[in-house]
């Protein structure tokens, strides 16, 4: 008897889950054109971006690309659309924004190229950082809808004005510091070392030896003292000015 209750209540949750399947399969054929990308057809594709070749886009700014596309089946091929999306560099499932698709509808047949471009426009509040930027284009083939996604890659977006990057300059001062921590380090380690003491400690002693200069006790008898006394000598000949 005690069954009776749970068996009622997973009776009750398959029908909960009857129901959500079938609320979803209700959905799915309006679900959004990127999110089940048809198969992908017998194209290949070149794609450049103008005005920004570094792929430095700035929010608020479009972005212009050209496609270039080259029909490799042997059908026509009706290009559709073009669209696209910007998502997390980190985890491509979480998508920021679509961009808006903009039609073409113009045939390539087979064999033939056809160049066409898509302007996207990153939000003016995007914060900046790098994001990932997939770009779709599909076409219609007698059996139905193609895609091929030509471009899937990292992008950075800057803040309008910021032309510098920013994050680029924070790896520099890093990468500068590293060198100059390294340097010291290697310094520190040398100046440490026996056999730095031994060279520069016996250049340090030579150098105290040298310094008293007016000292003659030490240079008594050598070839520099003769040298001395001769120069001296010849320096008090040679000064009319001299008084005594
Ligand atoms: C944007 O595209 C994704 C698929 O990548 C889709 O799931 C989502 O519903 C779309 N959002 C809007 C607002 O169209
Ligand atoms: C291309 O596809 C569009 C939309 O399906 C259609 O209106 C247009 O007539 C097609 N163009 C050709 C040349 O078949
Ligand atoms: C884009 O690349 C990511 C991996 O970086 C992948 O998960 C995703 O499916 C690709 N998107 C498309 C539309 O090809």
């Amino acid at each position: 008897m005690a069954i009776c209750p749970l068996g009622r209540a997973s009776v009750l949750l398959g029908l909960v889950a009857c129901f959500a399947v079938f609320v979803a399969a209700q959905d799915t054929p309006r679900m959004h054109p990127l999110t089940n990308l048809p198969p992908g057809g017998e194209i290949s594709t070149g794609y450049f971006f103008p005005d920004y070749p570094t792929r430095q886009f700035i929010a608020g700014e479009p972005v212009k690309v050209v496609l270039g596309i080259r029909n490799e089946a042997s059908e026509d091929y009706n290009i559709s659309m073009i669209m696209g999306s910007l998502n997390s560099a980190q985890e491509f499932r979480s998508y920021y924004w679509n961009f808006t698709q903009q039609v073409y509808f113009q045939v390539v047949e087979p064999s033939k190229e056809l160049s066409v471009e898509y302007a996207f426009l990153p939000p003016r509040d995007l914060p900046p950082n790098d994001y990932q930027v997939a770009l779709t284009v599909f076409y219609e083939a007698a059996d139905g809808f193609k895609s091929t996604t030509f471009f899937n890659q990292t992008i950075t977006v800057l803040e309008k004005g910021q032309l510098i990057d920013w994050k680029l300059l924070f790896l520099y001062v890093i990468f500068v510091s590293v060198v100059f921590a390294g340097a010291y380090f290697a310094w520190s380690s040398v100046k440490e070392s026996t056999v730095y003491k031994n060279v520069v400690g016996k250049k340090a002693r030579k150098v105290e030896a040298v310094r008293p200069d007016g000292d003659d006790e030490w240079v008594k008898g050598t070839p520099y003292d003769n040298f001395r006394k001769k120069k001296a000598a010849a320096a008090s000949k040679g000064s009319p000015k001299k008084v005594q």
